[in-house]
């Protein structure tokens, strides 16, 4: 009888990330407006600069300030039209019973990332699913990094190997393109680390629920 008798292992209880590249040639004007129209207000917004400097985010973001862009401007309007395809796709391919309903859009936000900026480790609460849409990534800027939801009960779990599949690592880094979205269930923790670019990045992320 042979010692290793055939056996299986299946993946279980799976964290998984959605990614969609669009920065093509068709999507250039696309960006270019949007990277406009996100500096523009960018140096207008006044509220959402001050929330910047008092909460210690180095660059800009309207998180706190502005809960209308789709409205405001047109080509956020555009925008959100191309994210509610790529969430109802993913709330498919998760197998989501949404009882006939659509995820939709709850907030959307511009991030502008100076150089040595970052965004600490965090979750989006009241959510399903968030994501970034990437609009300038200069060279060295920050990937998303994401963390295993379960680190926390690692209690004496071994480290994996670096040269491990990604599946099995407890931190993955996605590094995205302008025009790459990437979307996952609004649970999983993630942060900017440090943007070694010396150009600003720029994204807008955007909550479903
Ligand atoms: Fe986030």
């Amino acid at each position: 009888m042979s010692k290793t008798a055939p056996a299986s292992v299946t993946p279980l209880f799976v964290t998984e990330l959605y990614r969609a590249d669009l920065g093509d040639a068709k999507f250039e004007d696309f960006l270019a407006e949007l990277d406009d129209t996100c500096r523009a207000i960018a140096d207008e917004d006044e509220a959402g600069q001050t929330w910047s400097q008092t909460k210690g985010y180095l660059g800009y973001t309207s998180y706190a300030s502005l809960n209308d862009l789709p409205a405001r401007a047109s080509i956020f309007a555009d925008l959100k039209a191309i994210l509610d395809s790529h969430v109802a796709a993913f709330a498919d391919k998760l197998d989501f019973d949404l009882n006939g309903r659509k995820l939709k859009l709850d907030s959307m936000w511009i991030n502008v990332l100076e150089p040595m900026g970052h965004h600490s480790s965090h979750i989006h609460p009241h959510s399903v699913i968030s994501g970034t849409f990437y609009v300038s990534i200069p060279e060295g800027s920050s990937a998303l990094r994401l963390e295993d939801p379960r680190l926390g009960f690692m209690m004496n779990a071994p480290l994996r190997k670096a040269n491990g599949k990604p599946e099995h690592q407890s931190f993955v880094c996605a590094t995205p393109l302008a025009g790459t979205v990437l979307l996952w269930e609004s649970w999983l923790r993630h942060e900017v680390p440090i943007n070694l670019s010396d150009d600003v990045r720029i994204s807008v992320s955007f909550n479903y629920a």
